[in-house]
């Protein structure tokens, strides 16, 4: 039975982790749960799964969570604020914390697991990308495992087992290709935040729907590949394949292309970042061929999607600027999911702030380093926004 600890409990994928929990009592059990706002989802889990400790970021529900479970018995340890979601990344008896926040915000929870033992099951792909000098290193010194649940990489990780070491040639990641692959990109300036939200194929958070729309998902997938399976950029391709059934693939040093293919579900990856080594049987929909009909690819497009890119650029300046590309990115999405800037300000806005950054660009950043180019760059995006504000376009940091 394996005691997990659950951050971002009420996202899509601290949902579908849940789920995963209730349909295999005798395999899973829940020790914390850590939330961002959702007061009454939380508690409706705490009620469910009975965890030990929990926590809830935003210090003022604090009292909302504790009255909404004071009838539980026994009480589990409530807690608040950040402090208190990196209590529930570091409590117990849990194995494996799998990470479910969105964002940099990930990252010291994450850090604070595996400063405590912990195996990571990482969804939270930003913490790799704005941490992996950091975080990295702590993998190794403590000694824990790093297992990939975002689909692509649990894809990757899938093929390359039983591959010996050295047998690896380059991985290709498979993008659907977001909500505007079939839009002509002169229509992309008008695109509103509803039509962003439109995924073709996968039902998720609002901001990492948002980075498929932009493509910067993909190229977020890049760079946290680079980290994961210490591959080259040149090692690492994106191919447009728009009915994610194949997840990715690897090619060996022989050209033999290997792949791992399954319905578009994010329970997949995450069970088996829960149950690593082992295969666990399941009721889910069973993978048919002839019912997915045709399987088909096609070359990125650069030019309509600058944020593959920009992150490519980013990953390879290595340092502070993948954490200045993921900062400028969140806030980015964030201005335009306000309906503050348009959706083609999201790569002007990172471009402009990754340009601003090459010559600070710290090559071996602390933790400290990390932290402080995070919130350079989320301040950089706000100041250009504000500027600009009062001008008759809504943005444009060019
Ligand atoms: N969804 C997917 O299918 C998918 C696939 C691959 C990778 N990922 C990655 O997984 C991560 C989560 O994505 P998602 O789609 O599940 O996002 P989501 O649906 O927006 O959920 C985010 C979760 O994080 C919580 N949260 C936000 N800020 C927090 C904080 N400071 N402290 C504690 N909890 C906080 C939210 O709590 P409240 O709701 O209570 O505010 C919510 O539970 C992202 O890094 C994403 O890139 C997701």
């Amino acid at each position: 039975m394996k005691a997990i600890n659950l951050l971002g409990s009420t996202g899509s994928i601290g949902t579908q982790t849940l789920d995963i929990v209730t349909h295999h009592p005798d395999r899973f059990r829940i020790v914390g749960l850590a939330a961002g706002n959702n007061v009454k989802m939380l508690a409706a889990q705490i009620r469910q799964f009975r965890p030990k400790i929990a926590a809830i970021c935003s210090q003022e529900k604090l009292p909302a969570l504790q009255e909404a479970v004071k009838d539980l018995d026994p009480q589990p340890i409530l807690l608040a604020g950040e402090a208190g979601v990196i209590e529930v990344a570091r409590y117990g008896d849990a194995e494996t914390v799998v990470t479910g926040i969105v964002g940099c915000a990930g990252l010291l929870p994450t850090i604070a697991a595996i400063e405590a033992g912990k195996d990571i099951a990482l969804a939270n792909k930003e913490t790799l990308i704005a941490g992996g000098p950091v975080v990295l290193p702590l993998v190794n010194k403590y000694g824990v495992k790093l297992l990939p649940a975002d689909s692509e990489h649990s894809a990757i990780f899938q093929c390359l087992q039983g591959v010996p070491k050295g047998g690896l040639r380059r991985i290709l990641l498979t993008a659907s290709g977001g909500a505007f692959r079939d839009w002509d990109v002169e229509k992309l300036a008008e695109v509103t935040v509803a039509d962003a939200l439109k995924h073709p194929n996968w039902s998720m958070g609002r901001k990492i729907t948002v980075d498929s729309a932009t493509l910067m998902n993909k190229g977020l997938e890049v760079i946290e590949a680079h980290f994961l399976f210490d591959l080259d950029y040149k090692d690492i391709d994106i191919v447009i394949h728009p009915q994610s059934i194949i997840h990715s693939l690897i090619e060996l040093q022989d050209t033999s292309v290997l792949a791992q293919l399954g319905w578009p579900d994010m329970r997949l990856p995450l069970l088996y970042a829960l149950s690593w080594p082992d295969r666990i049987y399941t009721e889910w929909e069973q993978l048919d061929l002839v019912k997915a009909g045709n399987l088909t690819f096609r070359e990125p497009d650069h030019q309509k999607y600058p944020c593959m890119q920009l992150a490519y650029a980013a990953g390879k300046a290595g340092g502070s600027m993948p954490a200045v590309l993921n900062a400028a990115n969140e806030q980015a999405v964030a201005l335009f999911l306000e309906e503050k800037i348009q959706f083609l300000d999201i790569p002007r806005c990172i471009e402009s702030v990754c340009d601003r950054h090459q010559n600070d660009n710290c090559t071996n950043p602390s933790l400290d380093d990390i932290l402080a180019a995070d919130r350079w760059a989320r301040q950089e995006v706000l100041n250009a926004t504000k500027k600009l504000a009062t001008s008759s376009r809504i943005i444009s940091v060019r």
